[in-house]
């Protein structure tokens, strides 16, 4: 009786950690839509953003943009996905991780352009060990900065920036 008590006190712990995995969490702002999803380490993020051109997403900047986990990319006219990891180099600047190929700390899962949008879905860890990636507490509030530009050139500036706090909860 003992034994059938704890299989299924185990089974409902599992079904209740599993069913908090599988939360799909939604922030909606004027010109981005975030989505997310807690897969174990990882985190399943759709970016979508109101422009044609290059999209990116920021976590936990110091300041303005500087010491911001950057992820940065565009669909092109072909519909292939160029996507990047960056870091805020300075308030103003961000610039690639160092370290080459694997400091590149994400893994595009789909991307695509439709009326003026484009969709990014890519996943990374929550903690990277990367000292160019930011440590994503999902209990602990986390500030998201959004930005976006007209063209496919990730070095031009944005024409429009976002930002919210949020805890991201798994
Ligand atoms: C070459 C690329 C970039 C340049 C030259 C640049 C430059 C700047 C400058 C000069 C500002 C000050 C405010 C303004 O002039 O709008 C700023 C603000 C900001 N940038 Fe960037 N930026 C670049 C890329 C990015 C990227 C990739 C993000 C990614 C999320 C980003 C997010 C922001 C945010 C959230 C602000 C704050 C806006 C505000 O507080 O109103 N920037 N950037």
């Amino acid at each position: 009786m003992k034994k059938i008590a704890l299989i299924v006190m185990v089974l409902f712990v599992m079904t209740w950690v599993f069913s908090q995995e599988d939360v799909i969490h939604k922030l909606q702002l004027d010109s981005y839509d975030l989505q997310w999803q807690i897969q174990g380490e990882q985190i399943i993020i759709t970016l979508k953003a109101n422009t044609v051109g290059w999209i990116s997403v920021g976590f936990n900047p110091s300041r303005i943009m500087k010491d911001a986990d950057i992820k940065i990319g565009y669909v092109d006219d072909q519909g292939d996905v160029f996507f990047e990891d960056h870091f805020g180099n300075s308030m103003f600047s961000h610039r690639k991780d160092r370290g080459g190929n694997e400091a590149q700390n994400f893994h595009v899962i789909q991307g695509s352009q439709q009326d003026e949008w484009t969709e990014i879905q890519f996943s990374m860890p929550l903690n990277s060990g990367d000292e160019n990636d930011q440590i994503l507490d999902l209990q602990e509030p986390v500030k998201i900065i959004f930005a976006m530009g007209y063209g496919d050139n990730i070095r031009a500036k944005h024409f429009n920036t976002d930002s919210a706090t949020i805890v991201l909860q798994p």
